[in-house]
């Protein structure tokens, strides 16, 4: 028989073991003290976090700014409540996840709240055999305008499932059209707007958008200056109903085109090609899909066989995306 302190020593041990850790608790263990108090300071915000069905929130840590009161709400411009609600909801998902799943190469994509989704990229394999260690297997959240975040210190349990402390705010994802403008990639939306494919990139249903750098739009587009050959060109890098964040583009796997052409993923080094374009920035999140960008314009040209008399033409502008423009048309007769 027991004695009755081991027994009562027991049950404390015991009890203490599975005692409810609140979501306020576990920021304060997450170091995310000042997120907590900025949470507590407003019913809105309690009210989303403590929400039954969250599994997952991600932290800003303490060190990310001095008053997170004045912060949070600069960051998230929360001029209007529809604005609080965005904010704080992409802080934090009804899915799980753990630093495993997110920082296993090559990362994940997890959709907030907000309903907009992250994407967590991975380079390097974790060490089965050894704890975690985030300085050298790095966890890199994208959201909004390709903005990025790591997470400092992972997996620290509340309530609901685990608290992931970062080391800055997520960007509420925009439109591609302000994306572009915002990232300075003005001659691509420019051209999209030309070639009449605004209602395209606006699609809810979701895409995936290859766009290039200013330089390399001029440099591949330069003289396709009618709307029609530019909305030939463009629509090559247009992904419709596929939101291709990076972790889901696996080496070899073919993306079908608005334009009905194929463009190869291929994954060298780490690096990512689209055909033979680099990859130069990766997953600009938007409200409905993600943006790439490459190092090169895409001319390809759907390989038309029909009966008849056929005439090929071959034209190859100097910066292509690894393919030469090859157009196989029918001769009036
Ligand atoms: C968390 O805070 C403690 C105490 O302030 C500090 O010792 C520790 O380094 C912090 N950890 C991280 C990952 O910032
Ligand atoms: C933020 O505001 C809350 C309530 O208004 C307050 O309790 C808390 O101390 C403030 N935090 C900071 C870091 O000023
Ligand atoms: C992380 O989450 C995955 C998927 O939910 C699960 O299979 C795995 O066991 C978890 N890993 C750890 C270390 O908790
Ligand atoms: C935007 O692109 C233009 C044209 O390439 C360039 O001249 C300008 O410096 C860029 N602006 C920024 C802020 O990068
Ligand atoms: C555009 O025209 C110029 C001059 O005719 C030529 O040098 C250049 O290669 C052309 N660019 C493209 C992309 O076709
Ligand atoms: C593109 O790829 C799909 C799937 O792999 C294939 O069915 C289709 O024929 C290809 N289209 C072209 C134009 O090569």
């Amino acid at each position: 028989m027991l004695h009755p302190f081991l027994l009562a020593f027991l049950l404390a041990v015991f009890s203490a073991a599975t005692q409810a850790v609140s979501l306020f608790d576990g920021l304060r263990n997450a170091n995310a003290t000042k997120f907590a108090q900025w949470i507590e300071s407003d019913a809105a915000l309690v009210a989303i976090f403590t929400a039954p069905g969250i599994r997952t929130v991600f932290a800003p840590s303490d060190d990310v700014a001095e008053d997170f009161n004045k912060t949070g709400h600069r960051l998230l411009r929360m001029r209007d409540t529809s604005m609080i609600e965005r904010g704080a909801s992409i802080q934090c998902s009804e899915s799980s996840c753990n630093s495993s799943t997110l920082g296993t190469p090559p990362g994940s994509v997890l959709g907030t709240k907000d309903g907009n989704d992250i994407s967590s990229h991975a380079s390097n394999e974790p060490n089965p055999l050894r704890s975690r260690h985030l300085s050298t297997h790095p966890i890199r959240i994208f959201s909004g305008l390709g903005n990025s975040v790591s997470v400092v210190k992972g997996d620290t349990p509340f309530d609901g499932g685990l608290i992931q402390t970062i080391d800055g705010f997520f960007t509420i994802p925009q439109s591609f059209s302000s994306t572009f403008r915002i990232k300075n990639l003005t001659n691509f939306n420019a051209g999209i707007q030309t070639a009449g494919l605004s209602s395209t990139v606006d699609d809810p249903a979701g895409l995936t958008v290859f766009a290039t750098t200013n330089d390399v739009f001029q440099a591949g587009t330069g003289n396709s200056t009618s709307p029609t050959q530019l909305a030939g060109v463009l629509s090559n890098h247009i992904v419709p109903g596929f939101r291709g964040y990076r972790p889901l583009l696996v080496d070899g796997a073919t993306l079908t085109t608005k334009a009905g052409t194929n463009l190869t993923v291929h994954i060298r080094n780490g690096e990512y090609f689209i055909n033979e374009a680099r990859i130069i920035a990766s997953d600009l999140i938007t409200t409905n899909g993600v943006a790439h960008v490459l190092d090169k314009v895409c001319h390809i040209s759907l390989l038309l066989s029909r009966p008849g008399v056929n005439r090929l033409l071959i034209d190859s502008p100097t910066s292509t995306c690894g393919f030469h423009r090859l157009e196989l048309v029918n001769e009036p007769n």
